[in-house]
Parts: C-alpha cells; structure tokens; sequence
C-alpha cells in the first residue's frame, strides 16, 4: 500500500500571526479561500486570543464571516480560554475543529500564555469541554517539545507528561511543536520516543518550524516513528519572534515536494498550493 500523509495547513493563523504587518482581512480570506477544498487535511484560520498579546489575529471573527464554506475542508481555530471561545461561540460560525495549546516548558508557558502549565491545562479544561459538549473537535498544540528559547533544552519526560495531560481531558490529537526550529533529528527521535509511550502515533502531528532549516529532516524523523500528519504553511509564512528574520513553519509546498520525491501521497493539489504560496510570498514581501 502507497504511504500516505495527511498535511495540516497552518499559515494563516501560525504564519500571519508572525507577520509584522496586520493583513487586511480580505487579503487573509483571498489566501485561506485558495486553501480549502485542495485536499488539505484542514485548515487553521486564526485565533481568538488577547488583541493585546498577538493584534495581528484580532480580526478572526471577520475571516470567519467572509470566507467561503462550500467545501469539505474542516477548518480550526485556535481557542486559550474561556472568554475567547465565547467570542467564537458567537460568531456562530461551521468551524469544525478547535485548538487549545500549551507549553511542555515553563518559560514559555508564562511568555505565551502568562501562566504556568499547570495552570494552562486548568485553563483550557472548561474550553475542551465546551467544545466537545458544542459538537466541535479538538486539537491538543504542545509547544517547545525539544528546545525552550528561555529554559534551554526540554527533557522527552516534560513533552510526555503535557501530552498525556491534554489527553486527561480528552482523547484528542495533539500537535508537537518544534516552536523555534531548534530540533534535530535525534531530538525530536528522542522525545517522540517518550511521547508515544502514552499516545499512539496516529493521535500525533509535527509541527515543525523550519528557523534551524531542519524541518524536512524532522519531519522524515517523526516519519520513521510511525508520524503521518504534519503541520505547514503555505509560501513559508511567519517567522519566530525568538529569532529575527528566521523563516517561519515549514513551507507547505515545500513538504508537498519531499513527500512526493520519496513516493508518499498526500491527496493535496500541488498546483493550488502554487498559486496560493504565490499569494503568500507576496503578502511576506509587502510585510517586509
Ligand atoms: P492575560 O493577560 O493573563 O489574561 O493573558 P487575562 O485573563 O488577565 O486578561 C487580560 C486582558 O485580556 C483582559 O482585557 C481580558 O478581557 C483580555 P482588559 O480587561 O485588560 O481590557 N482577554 C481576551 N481578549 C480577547 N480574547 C481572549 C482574551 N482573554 C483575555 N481570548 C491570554 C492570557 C491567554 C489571554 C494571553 O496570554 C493570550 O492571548 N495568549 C495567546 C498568545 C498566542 O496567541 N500565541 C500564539 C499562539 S500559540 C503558538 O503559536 C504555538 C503553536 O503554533 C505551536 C508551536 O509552534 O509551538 C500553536
Ligand atoms: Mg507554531
């Protein structure tokens, strides 16, 4: 049987989130409009977050009201607390899956989510059951599951310990976030390791930023532990603002293009995502 991979589109929201401009909400709808309905696994489309803490996902309620819906793509938001998923309850609109997200350290849980991971998981327990109790999924995000850009390197117990927390609340699939791209291969082997002693690797995603250039590698790493769902972003968006002018997720078209060299199928339309990491270049160079 052909080796399938399932490839979960994050650049609107992780990638625009780290834009420095703000991009006018009907440039954010032209790029996810162009994003559904290709053969993505889903697509994340913002966040309802503090405008305080990230101004640039403020708008998210609008992305919602004036994107289009007539396609099978489930799309996600990102959710941190309660106030926030009133906001989306609000907007009344289809989304399929919601997003909570912690840290497996505590430096960048406080700078993140200005609390500790204990608290955050506290946090987001009422949202994870809001969520199912509305009909939504779930999504767990783990952040920093090798390297903290404030507490240094993170031991595979922490990242193992955080995912089977997210789990306590629910079985839901969890993302492991190489959030500054400072993973190697042997890292991420080595936390992966300890992460699927208590979940198995079909609940599991990467979400590789790509800031140390070892994306792909990492990726092909978490493959041979049994990974098949990775996160990207279209056209490289984002950056880290941990590391000035580093690039941002992995480039969707990029992994499109190393998943199809080794003979895996992804079921994605590559020359949409073409066309849509044309969008997405543009918008990075207006940002600029
Ligand atoms: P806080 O300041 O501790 O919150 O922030 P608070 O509850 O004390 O509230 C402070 C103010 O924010 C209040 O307003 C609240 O109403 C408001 P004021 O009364 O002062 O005017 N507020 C909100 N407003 C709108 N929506 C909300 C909301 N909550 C409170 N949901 C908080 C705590 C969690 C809110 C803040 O830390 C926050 O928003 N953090 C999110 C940061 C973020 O979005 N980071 C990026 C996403 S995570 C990520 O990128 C990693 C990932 O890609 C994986 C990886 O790569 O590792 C997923
Ligand atoms: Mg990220």
């Amino acid at each position: 049987m052909t080796d399938r991979v399932q490839v979960y589109e994050v650049g609107p929201r992780d990638g625009l989130q780290n834009e420095k401009r703000v991009i006018p909400v009907t440039e954010k709808i032209a790029l996810i409009d162009g994003l559904t309905g290709i053969g993505l696994a889903a697509v994340e489309v913002g966040s309802f977050v503090s405008p305080r803490w990230v101004p640039q996902m403020a708008d998210t309620a609008a992305v919602l009201a004036g994107m289009g819906w007539a396609h099978d793509t489930p799309v996600a938001v990102l959710v941190p607390n309660l106030k926030g998923w009133e906001a989306f309850a609000a907007t009344g609109a289809p989304v399929s899956e919601i997003a909570v997200f912690v840290s497996a350290s505590e430096g960048f849980s406080r700078a993140n989510l200005n609390c500790s991971v204990a608290e955050s998981l506290t946090r987001i327990a009422p949202v994870v059951a809001a969520a199912l109790a509305d009909g939504r999924r779930v999504r767990g995000y783990v952040s920093c599951v090798t390297d903290c850009p404030f507490d240094g390197p993170v031991a595979p117990g922490a990242v193992a310990e955080v995912v089977r927390g997210l789990r306590d609340l629910a079985p839901m699939p969890v993302s492991l976030g190489d959030t500054i791209g400072a993973g190697t291969p042997q890292t991420v082997g080595a936390m992966l390791d300890a992460v699927l002693e208590v979940c198995p690797a079909a609940d599991l995603a990467g979400h590789f930023h790509d800031t140390g250039g070892r994306a792909l590698g990492n990726i092909d790493a978490a493959m041979e532990k049994g990974l098949r769902t990775f996160d990207s972003a279209v056209g490289g968006l984002g950056g880290c603002p941990y590391a000035p002018g580093a690039p941002g997720n992995v480039a969707t078209e990029v992994v499109l293009d190393h998943l199809a060299a080794a003979g895996i199928e992804t079921g994605v339309d590559r020359d949409a995502v073409a066309r849509a990491a044309q969008r997405a270049r543009a918008m990075k160079a207006v940002a600029a």
